[in-house]
């Protein structure tokens, strides 16, 4: 018999609909576990970091957190951001401050369209479209660099800069990256996201980086795309992609637009790699914490159990990955939806219903 393998996850569900959505894929991860018969358990702990943290410690999280996170095999974060709290406070104060402490480069993001789920896009379906969007996810223009009122102009003369930082090894790695994730594909391409016509130095650095990877790499096609035009293609010849590299910002941007035209913000995935794993990795939705329906019981769930799914591949267990997927698929195909996606489903009634097909 061999031995069991015990997965320890760190879980931050954060704020709003972050507590909802990490539950549910708790709950898939459980069922899992709980059917492999002994082949793998996974062992949890909760962080109660966020915005509500920020308003009794004025932080947000704790001094050490990192010290603790690095012992866990893989963080699964729900989202971080509430009213109360500004958005700049609480992104760098948690979500940023774990990829960057942790050199969670490589952020992958697939686009996936699934059955039942209606594509504002024309031609769209389950059959023929889905790609992956590679953000650079340590430097860019997420950087942190700049100031502001550098020159004391005093109050209406505010001056405020922010810097972009692009260096050769950010950029080699996370297109490397790219490409050899394009090699596990069908469609073996790599499209680069660039807007070198404007800005003339990081971005034309970025472009030379892509070529100069590009020549090891002549079994994959390529292209070189200005970002506002990527921006059309999503929406065009989505057809044409299969893994779109880019930098932190515009990643960050193309990304939510993929997951808006597969039908919904909420059905999307992400996994912040560090591929070193040097430290753990971080599985989250791409979504934010939807102030505006957390606490209904009505948020989308997938996204969050397809960023489970993803972990469950970070962790070798790729038959399971693929179980869950196909479990996300046949329940949303079956019509079993939650509101925002035309369906009448609760984020639980959504939960229960891909865990009954995972064993089905
Ligand atoms: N990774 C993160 O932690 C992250 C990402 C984006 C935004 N945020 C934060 O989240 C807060 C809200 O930001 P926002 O409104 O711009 O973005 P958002 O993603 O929270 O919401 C945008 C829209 O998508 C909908 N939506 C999001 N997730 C959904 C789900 N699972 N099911 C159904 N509908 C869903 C919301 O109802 C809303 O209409 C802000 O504080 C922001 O800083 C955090």
């Amino acid at each position: 018999m061999t031995a069991t393998q015990n997965f320890r996850i760190a879980a931050i569900p954060a704020d709003g609909v972050g507590l909802e959505v990490v539950e549910a894929g708790r709950a898939v991860l459980d069922s899992l576990a709980g059917s492999s018969g002994g082949r793998f358990t996974f062992e949890w702990k909760d962080f109660p970091w966020g915005s509500e943290y920020y308003g009794e410690h004025g932080k947000m999280m704790a001094d050490d957190g990192l010290e603790e996170l690095k012992t866990f095999d893989a963080i699964y974060f729900g989202a971080v951001g509430w009213p109360t709290v500004p958005d700049h406070v609480s992104l760098w104060g948690l979500r940023l401050k774990i990829c960057q402490g942790f050199d969670q480069w490589a952020n992958v993001r697939p686009v996936e369209f699934l059955p039942g789920i209606v594509s504002p896009l024309r031609k769209a379906d389950d059959t023929d479209l889905n790609w992956v969007v590679v953000r650079e996810n340590s430097e860019g223009e997420y950087a942190g660099i700049g100031g502001r009122n550098l020159s004391a102009r005093g109050e209406g003369g505010e001056v405020a800069i922010q810097s972009a930082l692009f260096t050769e090894v950010g950029c080699e790695r996370i297109m490397r990256f790219a490409f050899d994730l394009a090699r596990t594909r069908a469609k073996k391409k790599v499209s680069s996201v660039t807007k070198s016509n404007a800005q003339q130095y990081g971005m034309v650095l970025w472009d030379d980086v892509f070529k100069k990877v590009a020549a090891d790499y002549p079994d994959i096609e390529t292209e070189s795309v200005l970002v506002d035009a990527m921006a059309a293609k999503f929406v065009l010849h989505p057809e044409e992609l299969s893994v779109v590299v880019a930098s932190n910002l515009n990643a960050d941007i193309l990304s939510d637009l993929g997951s808006a035209l597969a039908g919904s913000l909420g059905l999307a995935a992400s996994a912040n790699l560090n591929p070193a794993k040097t430290y753990p990795s971080m599985f989250e939705p791409v979504h934010g914490s939807a102030p505006d329906i957390a606490g209904q019981g009505i948020c989308n769930p997938v996204g969050a159990i397809g960023s489970a799914a993803l972990m469950l591949e970070h962790f070798g267990l790729h038959d399971e990955a693929k179980a869950v997927q196909r479990a996300i698929e046949q329940t949303t195909g079956d019509g079993i939806r939650t509101r925002e996606v035309g369906g009448s489903a609760s984020t639980a009634e959504v939960t229960a219903a891909i865990i009954e097909r995972l064993h089905s």
